[in-house]
């Protein structure tokens, strides 16, 4: 006898945190390239750097109080279920959101974008450019903070970033395409799982945690002094 599986759409993610994906990405593609170039690109180095703080500190938020499976607390495992899912016995729910191993690496990007964020914003290339904080540190923080931003925490980030697209496309070699929710939101499920909230409501509370990111962020970017 056959059984028709029944497919069900579900909104796993919701709008705010495709915005959030993509324009961390492009912020990215930004840093890397204006670091790289130095100069007078240094000038859109630090606007892409606070535009991803603004975006950091709108997902450690949304984090709290986002859809579903956006939350934290939709994706933080036992470290059980994270050995478990290695040897092949994942659970069904782990296909929904980030499976604990795709949490894993999520983590370490955001905690790393953080380190790499905050290490930028007291770091000081000694010739033209100054973070906005490094008047409020020492010496010896600035100087570490420089080498771990310029020398260590970027080469920290580009691995991690290449093994997510590598996971990408291991998962997408199996038939299992993850990109696509990523843009338009869903996935079809066999079984009933919540949807995350993603209505008029959600959205425009999440503009307004936004511009309250974006705020906090431009008030850091006035700290900035001008070198002569
Ligand atoms: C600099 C580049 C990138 C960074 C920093 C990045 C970072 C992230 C982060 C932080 C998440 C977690 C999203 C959240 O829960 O808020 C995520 C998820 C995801 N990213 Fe990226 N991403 C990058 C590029 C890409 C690209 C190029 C693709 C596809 C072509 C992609 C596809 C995805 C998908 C499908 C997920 C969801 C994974 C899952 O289902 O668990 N990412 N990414």
């Amino acid at each position: 006898m056959f059984y028709q599986k029944t497919l069900t759409k579900v909104r796993v993610w919701d709008l705010p945190t495709r915005i959030f994906h993509w324009a961390l990405a492009i912020g990215m593609v930004g840093l890397a390239i204006s670091g790289t170039v130095g100069g007078n690109a240094m000038v859109w180095h630090f606007r892409f750097g606070y535009a991803v703080l603004a975006l950091l500190l709108f997902r450690l938020v949304w984090g709290l109080v986002g859809g579903y499976w956006s939350r934290f607390g939709a994706f933080i495992y036992a470290p059980q279920s994270i050995i478990d899912y290695l040897k092949g016995k994942g659970q069904p729910e782990h296909s929904v959101g980030h499976s604990p191993v795709g949490a894993l690496s999520v983590f370490a990007m955001l905690a790393f974008l953080v380190f790499q964020v905050g290490s930028g914003l007291v770091s000081d290339d000694e010739i033209a450019f100054s973070g906005p904080l490094t008047r409020f540190v020492s010496n010896a923080t600035v100087s570490l903070a420089t080498n771990y931003h310029a020398n260590i925490g970027k080469w920290i980030l580009l691995a991690l970033v290449l093994m997510h697209m590598a996971a990408i496309v291991f998962y997408l070699l199996r038939k299992h395409n993850l990109v696509g929710a990523m843009l338009h939101g869903d996935k079809e499920l066999v079984r009933q799982v919540p949807a995350s909230r993603d209505d008029t409501a959600s959205r425009l509370s999440a503009l307004l945690v936004f511009l309250l990111c974006a705020g906090v962020a431009y008030w850091v970017s006035t700290l900035e002094v001008a070198a002569f």
